[in-house]
């Protein structure tokens, strides 16, 4: 979560790149000059400009984004040359000068290999039921290899012809998720082209892979948190229907520019609505009874899906949800954990924040006496700026 001073012009220059070649893409498919790979207009090419080696190569980030001004000029340049006869040879000369200066980074570091699929985008939405749909197939098929808890130690992984990588690190955010998509449906493999991971391409649907995508990210999720006691990488609260009295119901995403509060039922203590927040409340299963869990009230908003109290458990690395409060930021991340009983909140609650490792040693600050209402300013103040796939997500 990038909290190095060059993080916005990279931003900047990585969302560029991206939001380029996903124009050319689609101007491609307008004109309809490409092919359909798994249901989207498939990348022609069998590299990209990508943004993964500019997050660790300053250097080479540095002269592409001046690379990008010059030629910016030189653009404008020739325009001019366009338009001013009487000095189009030296306009000309001088773009040409231009184009011939400017500092370009070597190619090994933008280009990348990619796919049919690179550009494409999740159809899921990350709901809950796309998540417990990616648990029941893992089990099934990847859990041999991959692990349990998707560090790689599953009984075949020792067979395998490199070892399987760690799914709860960084790795599924560095990648494009239309990369992922690709080797979990065609399969990975080596330099010299040999497979390292066998392909699930005609055993598993298009839905199916994005799935375990879903899965594999809510997984890694908690598993960070196990780990770490931070969410290392961003997560989004998994999408959910929601009931609120005497309204439709609405999707959890939908009020996305709103802070919620997600509470799961059964904490025991009355809970007031907040007006800092949309509080909802989570339900094991429908047939669950406010009584039943000792909630003097159980507010407006109620979600009862038993696949989100599930997808919830696995991201909050908890198998005793109950009474558990989580926090969403306005630009829909999850940011804090209130662990069930605890009134107060703290510092440490702050689960996904922008000064990522944690402060070891040294001694949270202490909180206002209305830690909640420090906690949300301090997670507005602190927006997650978040390079996924060295693209801006
Ligand atoms: C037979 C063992 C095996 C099975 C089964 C298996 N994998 Fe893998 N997987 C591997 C190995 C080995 C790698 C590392 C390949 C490499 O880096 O060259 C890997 C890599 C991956 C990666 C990282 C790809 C990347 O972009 O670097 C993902 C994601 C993944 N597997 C998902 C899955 C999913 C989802 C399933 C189930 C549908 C699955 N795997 C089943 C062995 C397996």
């Amino acid at each position: 979560m990038g909290s190095v001073p060059e993080a916005d012009w990279l931003n900047l220059l990585i969302g560029l790149l991206q939001g380029a070649q996903l124009q050319l893409l689609r101007v491609l498919d307008a004109l309809g000059l490409v092919v359909q790979a798994h249901g989207q207009p498939a990348w022609p090419w069998d590299h990209r400009l990508s943004g993964e080696n500019l997050l660790i190569d300053l250097g080479q980030a540095r002269r592409l984004g001046l690379t990008v001004v010059v030629l910016a000029v030189a653009f404008v340049v020739l325009l001019l040359a366009l338009l001013w006869r009487r000095r189009r040879l030296w306009l000309v000369a001088l773009t040409t000068l231009l184009v011939v200066l400017a500092p370009w980074p070597e190619a090994n570091v933008v280009l990348v290999p990619a796919y049919p699929t690179s550009f494409q985008q999740s159809p899921t939405g990350f709901t809950a039921a796309s998540i417990d749909r990616g648990r029941v197939l893992y089990a099934a098929q990847c859990v041999a290899c991959h692990g349990t808890d998707g560090k790689g130690q599953g009984p075949l992984a020792a067979a395998q012809p490199v070892w399987p990588p760690n799914l709860a690190g960084p790795l599924l955010w560095r990648r494009a998720d239309g990369d992922v998509l690709w080797h979990v449906l065609n399969g990975v493999r080596d330099r010299r082209g040999a497979v390292t991971m066998p392909g699930f391409g005609p055993a598993l649907r298009d839905e199916d892979a994005w799935a375990l995508i879903d899965f594999m990210k809510a997984q890694g999720a908690g598993e960070s948190l196990r780990a770490a006691g931070l969410w290392t990488q961003p997560i989004a609260p998994p999408d959910m229907a929601v009931q609120c009295k005497g309204k439709p119901r609405r999707m959890l995403s939908s009020w996305r520019g709103q802070r919620l509060r997600i509470v799961a039922a059964g904490g025991g203590q009355p809970l007031l609505e907040d007006p800092r927040m949309v509080t909802v409340f989570l339900k094991p299963n429908a047939q669950a009874g406010d009584a039943q869990f000792g909630d003097a009230q159980t507010g407006d908003c109620v979600a009862d899906a038993p696949t989100a109290w599930s997808a919830f458990s696995l991201i909050a690395a908890t198998d005793r949800l109950a009474g558990t409060q989580l926090i969403v930021d306005r630009d829909g991340w999850l940011r804090a954990r209130g662990e069930p009983g605890k009134n107060e909140w703290s510092d440490d609650d702050l689960l996904c924040r922008t000064d990522a490792p944690a402060r070891a040693g040294s001694k949270p600050l202490p909180l206002p006496p209305d830690g909640l209402g420090a906690l949300i300013a301090r997670m507005d103040a602190e927006p997650v700026r978040f390079v996924k796939g060295g693209f801006v997500h």
